[in-house]
């Protein structure tokens, strides 16, 4: 299972290397979980050198990426820039296409980038409380779905983060069942894009945490995590990874 460590805008980059050498030494080789770890931009070439030195298999990423391949785009990272460090790229949090104002067009381009630059992307999904609250969640899920993947080619990787909105940062997540409800529509809905099965992952995102990490893995179509406030604190992302690898090697994965 992949677990990525989504930390958004928080640490220098000593901080962030202080937490990195942390997660090394203790989930740096689990056999059931891949660790990629997504810290900002301006760490990313001391936290490549440090596990590289390491021989680490934890894996990085970016949090976000220009539309653009390159050009008059003043503050702006483009996917050639981060070739070299990163395996994955986020696309489409919920926080860009609140706050950056991300509609499904630029996260279709952005995409496009992506698959380009042989990064894999993680298209994040998800419906707000409202949009839960008006019934409305299979709905926002194809759109988010439908139009981003209008021009992906099928034969690359592509991992989707299910993030309902509502459970992002809250300490509030859904069911297992409801999970696997989501999850189950957002597979069919891959493979009635004509993905084939073996090219897609589909991780679930949300406040989890040490405690419910395995209970959620448990659901038959999670294949991974992407985790946030849990990944800002060493001993709780260490405990999340420890447990999660361990449930997996009892059920035999
Ligand atoms: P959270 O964030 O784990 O803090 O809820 C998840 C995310 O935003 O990817």
């Amino acid at each position: 299972m992949l677990v990525c460590a989504n930390w958004k805008m928080n640490t220098n980059v000593s901080e962030g290397l202080e937490n990195l050498e942390k997660i090394v030494s203790r989930v740096g080789s689990l056999n059931n979980v891949e660790v990629s770890i997504f810290p900002p931009f301006t760490h990313l070439d001391a936290f490549k050198k440090f596990l590289d030195d390491k021989n680490s298999k934890i894996t990085l990423g970016a949090q976000n990426i220009h539309s653009e391949e390159e050009g008059a785009y003043t503050g702006e990272i483009s996917c050639r820039m981060i070739q070299d460090f990163c395996k994955y790229v986020i696309i489409g949090h919920s926080e860009r296409r609140l706050y950056c104002l991300e509609t499904n067009k630029i996260i279709s381009k952005k995409l496009q980038q992506v698959q380009k630059n042989n990064l894999t992307p993680i298209l994040c999904i998800g419906e707000t409380k409202e949009e839960k609250d008006r019934g409305e969640v299979k709905s926002v899920l194809e759109t988010q779905l439908t139009k981003p993947l209008e021009g992906y080619s099928k034969d690359k990787e592509l991992v989707i983060a299910y993030e309902p909105v509502w459970a992002i940062g809250t300490g509030i997540t859904p069911g297992p069942e409801e999970i696997t409800v989501s999850h189950l529509f957002i597979k069919e809905k891959l493979l009635n894009l004509g993905i084939s099965e073996d090219k897609f992952k589909i991780l679930y995102g949300g406040s989890t945490n040490e405690d419910n990490v395995a209970n959620f893995a448990r659901e038959k179509d999670v294949e991974g995590f992407l985790v946030g406030g849990t990944s800002l604190v060493p001993e709780k992302f260490i405990g999340l990874c420890k447990n999660l690898n361990a449930s997996l090697s009892t059920k035999g994965n």
